[in-house]
């Protein structure tokens, strides 16, 4: 099976246990109050249509360690999904990004003003809740989960040490050098995407120190090699494919590779394009064009495309002495590469 296909499969299992999942939430919501029950649609709906990448990861995880067939392991799947609505809820408030997954974000969605922030925070914060009482009353080993749950614990730490770090940067009076950036990245994107999901379902699933140790190394390389993906795209993806803005990353003067490397390689006259448009609010087309320009004529893009191939590498090294099936060792590879060539 190539990794496109597993991918899809996890998709629609953990999108019909996601289902099942809110449906009973909600009645919850509605028992302790009707009032509600509309705002709680709302976070449902910002759970619908993203790639599950972390939820399959979970359930890849999972058979990587050998774990048997157990329907709870999409539960594992579903909260690890929960809580990155949640955590995307909160980074859209942020970031003050309009559009995530192609609609608008859940503080959007509720009106973009301080109640709407409010609730917004109030429903990121049910989500985390609701993740870690999902695994929690899972049905595995009473040791294992417990050792996911600190691991959950720790994951979900990691990134919101993360946020706080990529937020910090930008205030920071030295300029922002790459090993900076590179730390927010493992912190905030490597765990929670890659080895995260990956060390949930492995621990669940029985995993030896072996397996816990090299998924760690495989998921920090991989895992920066996906921001840095995820920052390209910011830029010079397609909005419509992408689901997000692709000026919000500059308006908001985010602390990419790209700009790093731009900001060391530029001239006078890029650096005062940098200088007017990045971290300076709305742009429209033609200042995006410009700084697109800026980032392809200092090489701050093909930079950034070589460091990702290169960590893409060393993290296919590791799966290489994985103790691992041969068919996962394929999919990882798969997923390597899926994972920086990707367009959303
Ligand atoms: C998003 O980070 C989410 C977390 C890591 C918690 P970014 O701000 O870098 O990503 P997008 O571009 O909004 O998805
Ligand atoms: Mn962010
Ligand atoms: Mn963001």
């Amino acid at each position: 099976m190539d990794f496109l296909t597993y991918l899809e499969t996890a998709a629609s299992e953990i999108n019909e246990e996601m289902e099942k999942f809110f449906q009973s939430w909600s009645k919850e919501v509605a028992s302790v109050s009707p009032k509600l029950i509309s705002l709680n649609k709302v976070f449902i709906q910002a759970s619908e249509g993203g790639k599950r990448l972390r939820g399959a990861l979970v359930k890849l995880g999972y058979e990587m360690a050998g774990g048997k067939e157990n329907a709870d392991i999409l539960k594992a799947a579903v909260a690890f999904e929960i809580f990155q609505t949640a955590i995307l809820a909160h980074d859209d408030i942020i970031d003050l990004s309009p559009l995530r997954r192609g609609k608008p974000t859940v503080y959007k969605a509720l009106g973009g003003d301080h109640y709407a922030i409010s609730q917004t925070i109030c429903l990121g914060d049910i989500g985390y809740f609701l993740a870690v009482r999902s695994i929690s009353q899972s049905n595995f080993p009473d040791q294992e989960k417990n050792q996911a749950l600190s691991l959950f614990a720790q994951a979900m730490l990691d990134t919101a040490l993360g946020q706080m770090l990529d937020v910090q940067l930008p205030h920071e009076k030295d300029s922002a050098r790459e090993a900076d950036a590179l730390a927010v990245f493992r912190l905030k994107t490597a765990r929670y995407t890659i080895s995260g999901p990956l060390h949930l379902g492995a621990i669940v699933g029985g995993a030896n120190k072996k397996l816990i140790d090299d998924i760690a190394e495989f998921g920090s390389n991989l895992g920066i090699a996906f921001q840095i993906q995820d920052d390209i795209l910011g830029v010079f993806g397609d909005e419509a494919t992408l689901g997000k803005s692709v000026t919000s990353d500059i308006e908001e003067g985010k602390n990419t590779l790209l700009f790093i490397q731009a900001l060391k390689k530029a001239s006078a006259e890029k650096k005062k394009v940098l200088d007017s448009y990045y971290g300076k609010g709305k742009i429209g087309q033609q200042e995006l064009e410009q700084i697109k320009k800026v980032f392809v004529d200092t090489g701050a893009l093909e930079y950034s495309q070589k460091k990702a191939a290169q960590l893409v590498e060393e993290a296919k090294a590791v799966v290489k002495t994985m103790d691992i099936a041969e068919d996962k060792r394929f999919l990882l590879y798969q997923m390597a590469d899926f994972l920086v060539s990707r367009k959303k």
